[in-house]
């Protein structure tokens, strides 16, 4: 995995979002795999600008939602989908989205449909990823299977602590399970963009950098593939003075 280094987060979301940009610029119609959480907030922000003040054409984009909380419906203000929309898809004007069903009656179901999807569209030309401090990567918990395609998964009480903010910081509000793609679906999209902010996230990328792929810690399974860039600041890098 190639790693670019940033003395912080504001720089190095600007450096992803000015190379993404790029990338847009050349494949305005390309597919692309977008996570959400804090780490891509500022990269959000960076293209919506680039759309207002340099023309940036978002619209023509394609967008897959990565995962998906269990019983949240599009409506609910915590759901990824409600999230991704107003970050990005909405003030992109970006209307071709395939965003999870969180209500869907059964969620195996929904998984299979969402891949069949996602594989009828072409698959992933971009995909962007944040990363956990337990070494996730969209929803793939550690001891995920790496031959996984969409699946529901039992979210790790770290997880579910993380991410209780949304929640009025209960994490017991947070759903137990979530629909996510597998690691093998992830590791099918052409180029990936993995962005690691924060002291929080060291423990996580040293281990997803520089241990043999396991299971055990879900990025590091990136390693196998082709064209994985790391965008990181130096408190995750562990190189902060
Ligand atoms: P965060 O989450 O961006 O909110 O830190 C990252 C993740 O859980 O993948």
């Amino acid at each position: 995995m190639q790693v670019r280094a940033f003395p912080d987060a504001d720089a190095a979301s600007e450096a992803t979002a000015r190379w993404v940009s790029a990338w847009i610029a050349e494949n305005p119609s390309g597919r692309l795999g977008l996570p959400t959480g804090r780490t891509p907030d500022a990269l959000y922000r960076h293209l919506i600008q680039a759309r207002q003040e340099q023309g940036l054409r978002l619209h023509d984009l394609q967008v897959f939602g990565l995962d998906e909380y269990v019983g949240l419906g599009p409506d609910h203000p915590a759901s990824f989908g409600h999230t991704l929309r107003r970050s990005i898809l909405e003030p992109g004007g970006i209307a071709r989205a395939r965003l999870w069903n969180g209500t869907a009656p059964d969620p195996e179901k929904e998984c299979r449909d969402f891949d069949q999807d996602l594989r009828e569209a072409g698959g992933l030309d971009l995909l962007v990823l944040g990363i956990g401090t337990n070494g996730h990567v969209a929803f793939n918990e550690p001891e995920c299977d790496p031959a996984a395609r969409a699946h529901v998964v039992e979210l790790a009480p770290s997880t579910r602590d993380a991410n209780a903010a949304a929640f009025g910081g209960r994490w017991e509000q947070v759903p137990t399970q979530a629909m996510t793609l597998g690691i093998a679906a992830l590791m099918e999209a052409h180029c990936v963009v993995l962005m690691a902010l924060g002291a929080s996230k060291h423990a996580a990328l040293q281990r997803a950098l520089h241990q043999p792929p396991d299971a055990a810690c879900p990025a590091s399974w990136l390693q196998n593939h082709p064209q994985v860039t790391v965008w990181a600041d130096a408190q995750a890098l562990g190189t902060a003075t």
